[in-house]
């Protein structure tokens, strides 16, 4: 691997390069494990560390090292599949990672040339509307083809004037808790959660988080209400036109990170009741929504072969006598065609998206991702991100299927685990007093194959006997011979005789 310091600068990942070491190293305790790409996250952010091998350091470098006092360790920012392609390369079957694989994205890569370049020879000999500030809530015509696009994905109409592009969920995350809460205010969670919303709510913006129970048909709403009870503040708090809540309940409601379950009907409408009677805001995290399995029976338009649950915002129903405002969606890209391309949207009720909109940081930026989202209203436009995303249904759902029914067949029967209908996540519980972290251990070093570890998805580290699998960056057939390994791997751990 050709790496200098100075062409790799401003990238936000980091290798660490061991002269000698071939396993993937842990956040700083020595023990081998792969799944920094958190832990290290939690520790340092955007940092992540991987033993390289194969790096040979110049004698220019050595030195400079040995005059840091820091001999033959360094670190070094690398790209994202610089590290994915070493882990390909230790042969690793990659269980852990949540994102889309090389040649998924080789295809989007394809179809933004193809965008790109119809798009760019109009601006190039036009206004050049796309090179320019563009407009708060995003370019109308995007608006206005990704309302069509998504009306027919969801099979129920979405208003284009709900919509806001935004540089993806991360950004709609963190915008949306910034400008509608304080510091210390509450967002109530799913009790295992996506790990990045845990650092954004606590981390980044201070707000308290609390958990919430939640089953394999997701977050139980009587529990929410209790909660919510308890919390509510007895005094007025400070509720305003610019912060009209109190509090957020951030949940993924469909195909969850990281157990693949979806909140359903009934649930939605029970939570819809719930955020209006206490009059909180619910953060709606629907990056998956799109990616469902379900075959449509009625597969009369080939456009609809497959059918999405209703997302959590349609429950919002405006129709409704009550009806206030209250479900904020949070949606991406990332998942159903690149996350290289930085692009999401949000579906907010008129009186969150005017504050959005109406935002310093909406309103300096004049939008949030203009030229990336002229480039993807061309690629709707032209069919090819639907075609895309079929083809991308087609692929997850085989995945998935083969993962379940190995499982199904490999796993002894106290292991208990999801059977997602779509996204990328499978959860799996060991009995209660198994450690995931030592299983990922053997995992590592003799079944050669990596997973996540359950306590990340927890801020106060709780589902240390569950792991969540991904298909996303496996391809079909390492899975069958992959979960296979890693049944292995969990029967000889459970057979081992536990240390008192
Ligand atoms: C639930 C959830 N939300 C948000 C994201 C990140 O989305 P984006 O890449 O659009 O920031 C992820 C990615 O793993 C996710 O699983």
């Amino acid at each position: 691997m050709c790496v200098t310091p100075q062409s790799l600068e401003g990238l936000c990942l980091r290798i660490r390069l061991v002269t000698s070491v071939c396993s993937l190293t842990h956040d700083g305790t020595g023990h081998a494990h792969s799944n920094l790409a958190y832990a290290d996250n939690r520790r340092e952010k955007d940092r992540l560390r991987i033993a390289v091998s194969s790096y040979t350091l110049t004698q220019q470098e050595t030195d400079i090292m040995e005059s840091n006092g820091e001999k033959h360790e360094q670190e070094y920012p690398v790209h994202y599949y610089e590290e994915i392609g070493a882990l390909k390369n230790h042969k690793l079957t990659t269980f852990h990672i949540g994102a889309a694989g090389i040649p998924e994205l080789q295809k989007a890569a394809e179809i933004m040339k193809i965008a790109s370049q119809k798009r760019l020879t109009y601006e190039s000999t036009s206004c050049a509307n796309l090179m320019q500030y563009g407009f708060t809530m995003g370019d109308s015509d995007f608006l206005k083809s990704m309302a069509e696009f998504l009306t027919v994905e969801y099979g129920d109409d979405v208003d284009s004037d709900d919509l806001l592009v935004t540089a993806g969920a991360s950004q709609g995350l963190s915008t949306i808790g910034s400008l509608l809460f304080h510091k210390g205010d509450f967002v109530f969670i799913e009790s295992a959660t996506f790990f990045s919303a845990i650092n954004i709510f606590r981390d980044d913006l201070g707000m308290k988080l609390v958990n919430v129970p939640m089953d394999e048909d997701g977050m139980d709403m009587d529990a929410l209400d209790e909660l919510l009870t308890l919390y509510r503040p007895r005094s007025s708090h400070e509720i305003s036109d610019k912060q009209p809540f109190w509090a957020a309940v951030y949940l993924v409601p469909c195909f969850q990170n990281p157990t693949g379950t979806v909140l359903g009907a009934e649930r939605c409408k029970h939570l819809i009741r719930v955020a209006r009677k206490h009059g909180v805001l619910i953060i709606s995290d629907d990056v998956y929504g799109l990616l469902s399995y379900t075959v449509s029976k009625n597969d009369v338009n080939r456009s609809r072969e497959f059918i999405c649950p209703k997302r959590l915002f349609a429950y919002d129903d405006k129709s409704d006598p009550d009806y206030r405002g209250n479900v904020a969606s949070v949606n991406s890209f990332s998942k159903i065609f690149a996350p290289g391309v930085r692009l999401g949207w949000y579906e907010l009720p008129k009186r969150v998206h005017n504050i959005v909109r109406d935002s310093g940081l909406c309103q300096s930026s004049a939008g949030f991702n203009t030229f990336t989202s002229g480039i993807m209203a061309t690629a709707i436009n032209l069919g090819l991100v639907a075609e895309n995303l079929r083809d991308l249904r087609r692929l997850y759902k085989k995945r998935m299927q083969s993962l379940i029914d190995t499982l199904q067949r490999e796993l002894p029967p106290e292991v208990l685990f999801t059977r997602p209908k779509g996204g990328y996540h499978l959860w799996i519980v060991l009995p209660e007093k198994c450690s995931s972290m030592e299983l990922l251990k053997i995992c590592e070093e003799k079944f050669s194959l990596a997973f996540q570890l359950g306590s990340i998805f927890s801020p106060d580290e709780q589902c240390k006997n569950c792991l969540r699998l991904s298909i996303s960056f496996v391809e079909e057939a390492e899975i069958v011979d992959g979960a296979r390994r890693l049944s292995k791997a969990i029967k000889s751990f459970l057979d081992s005789p536990t240390e008192e």
